[in-house]
């Protein structure tokens, strides 16, 4: 069994989503203690945001030099990673009402025409089905009904951008109200650390 553990938090150490995503690590080697573990710091080893297609789509400049043909190879291998994992961890803070464009950026990598996701005559269909995605969710407010509900441009772009790619089987382990004082971050960090444990078992069930 293969982990992918992604994080992007812009906060270091005190990242309530690094925490998190550790957590889930964690308990999935508990189920599955021969799993390998390949983990990304999107932050600390970012992808370049420069030409995103690298590889697989027809680019409208020359793609002859040697700095994209080095973009290409570090997306041929983030695919290959990606499709070679069971289960991937992603480390998702809201910022700005959306990803970490860190995050973005790697999903830009990910997510390819004849690699991940393919155009048919009924329209695209996904590649990469079978794979469990637990995302890690922080965030400064509560978005999951109320006013700000229609401003979640970051699980609503997450569960499209898996589902566009076939992944279906995504859970959310949920941190809300990070900005709103000590107690209420305290809070939502136990309950998100406790429902942890449950979700990880129910996949191995
Ligand atoms: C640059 C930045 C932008 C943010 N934008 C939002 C936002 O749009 N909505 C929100 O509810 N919280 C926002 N927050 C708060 C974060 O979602 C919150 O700090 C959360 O804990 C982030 O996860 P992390 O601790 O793993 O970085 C923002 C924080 C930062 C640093």
């Amino acid at each position: 069994m293969h982990i992918l553990h992604l994080d992007s938090s812009i906060q270091g150490a005190g990242s309530a989503s690094r925490t998190l995503t550790k957590a889930v690590v964690a308990n999935l080697l508990d189920q599955h203690p021969g799993a390998a573990v390949t983990y990304h710091d999107l932050v600390e080893e970012a992808v370049p945001h420069g030409p995103i297609g690298a590889g697989f789509r027809p680019l409208a400049f020359d793609v002859s030099d040697e700095a994209t043909r080095r973009e290409y190879a570090r997306s041929d291998a983030l695919v290959g990673e990606f499709l070679a994992s069971d289960i991937i961890v992603v480390g998702a803070p809201m910022y700005n009402f959306s990803l970490a464009s860190q995050l973005k950026a790697w999903l830009d990598r990910v997510i390819q025409p004849g690699k991940t996701f393919r155009y048919t005559e009924n329209g695209p269909i996904g590649l990469a089905a079978g794979k469990k995605v637990f995302i890690v969710s922080t965030r400064g407010g509560s978005y999951l009904s109320g006013p700000l509900a229609t401003m979640d441009f970051q699980e609503s772009y997450l569960r499209t951008a898996f589902g566009f790619i076939g992944i279906k089987d995504l859970d959310f382990i949920r941190a809300e109200n990070m900005s709103r004082g000590d107690d209420a971050r305290a809070n939502s960090m136990n309950s998100a650390l406790e429902a942890v444990s449950p979700l990880v078992a129910r996949m191995a069930a």
